[in-house]
């Protein structure tokens, strides 16, 4: 089943009287439970997508659909209600959090704003959330930037899976973790994918992050989705310019060739 479509996709900036393009005619799905990669170079417009898609700007034009509903059009009750179905996680915790707010605070928010528990039960709530990411309930009271960067990850998936959405849309969520702790975020998000029957649209520059998670990849350059396939297809034989270079990059970090990552993604099982 569809979960999130999106058609010809647009999007531009005027910076000091120049014309950027960051997305132009984009168009792809992504199934229930099914992890979309988003691979491109920094700067081929992958944020300027996750930012159009959880409405944080408007496209210039195009369409999308999400759980059946036209999500531009959406207002007032039924866009509060239909955006707790749709939630993110960034690279920069700190930046999106109000830094001395404690971890219970954060992670209380969008259960206050989207009222999905009462609020007696909310302190035990938020003692689940933090029990389902692998953090202890003591962590509730603690200040978020005494906290490790894998912790706050931790702390930042909590809030995004306390809406119980479809859909997380992560942008370089493991980018500024070091490689064993990335590893165990990544580990994580695939357990919690398979337990909640969540979709990701997975996005970073690191096509060895991606390989360890997505079922199917979308390659970007410069606005434009240029190839969209089967990871392994893509990996193994990448058809435009953009993807071979992702892929020669990639090798290139990894001595003797193929990567062997820890995490292995089971077979995708999904139509294109
Ligand atoms: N707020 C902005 N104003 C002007 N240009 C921007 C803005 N945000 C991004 N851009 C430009 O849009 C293009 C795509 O950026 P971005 O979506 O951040 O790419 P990525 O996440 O892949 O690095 C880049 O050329 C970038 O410089
Ligand atoms: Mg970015």
């Amino acid at each position: 089943m569809t979960l999130l479509s999106v058609e010809n996709l647009r999007r531009r900036y005027v910076s000091t009287g120049r014309d950027i393009v960051a997305v132009e005619n984009a168009t792809f799905s992504i199934a229930a439970g099914e992890t979309l990669g988003i691979a491109g170079a920094s700067g081929s417009g992958k944020s300027t997508m996750a930012r159009l898609l959880l409405g944080l700007m408007p496209p210039d034009a195009g369409k999308i659909t999400f759980e059946g509903q036209d999500w531009l059009s959406l207002k007032g009750k039924d866009l509060r209600r239909q955006r707790s179905r749709m939630q993110m996680v960034f690279q920069d915790v700190l930046g999106a959090f109000h830094p001395t707010a404690t971890v219970g605070e954060t992670i209380g928010d969008p259960i206050r704003v989207h009222r999905t528990v009462p609020k007696p039960q909310r302190t035990r709530e938020i003692a689940r959330l933090l029990e389902r990411v692998g953090l202890s309930s003591d962590f509730a009271g603690r200040p978020v930037y005494e906290l490790s960067g894998g912790q706050r990850q931790r702390v930042a998936i909590a809030r995004a899976i306390a809406t119980r959405p479809s859909l997380v849309v992560l942008d370089e969520a493991v980018s500024a973790l070091d490689v064993q702790v990335r590893n165990r975020i990544l580990e994580l998000l695939v357990e919690l994918q398979r337990e909640e029957n969540m979709s990701y649209l997975f996005i970073s520059h690191d096509l060895a992050v991606l390989r360890a998670v997505s079922h199917r990849l979308a390659i970007m350059d410069a606005g434009r989705i240029v190839e969209t396939g089967h990871t392994s297809d893509i990996i193994e034989q990448p058809q435009s310019a953009a993807g071979r270079a992702l892929v020669a990059a990639t090798l290139r970090l990894m001595p003797g060739g193929r990567q062997t990552n820890t995490i292995q993604q089971s077979e995708p099982t999904y139509d294109i």
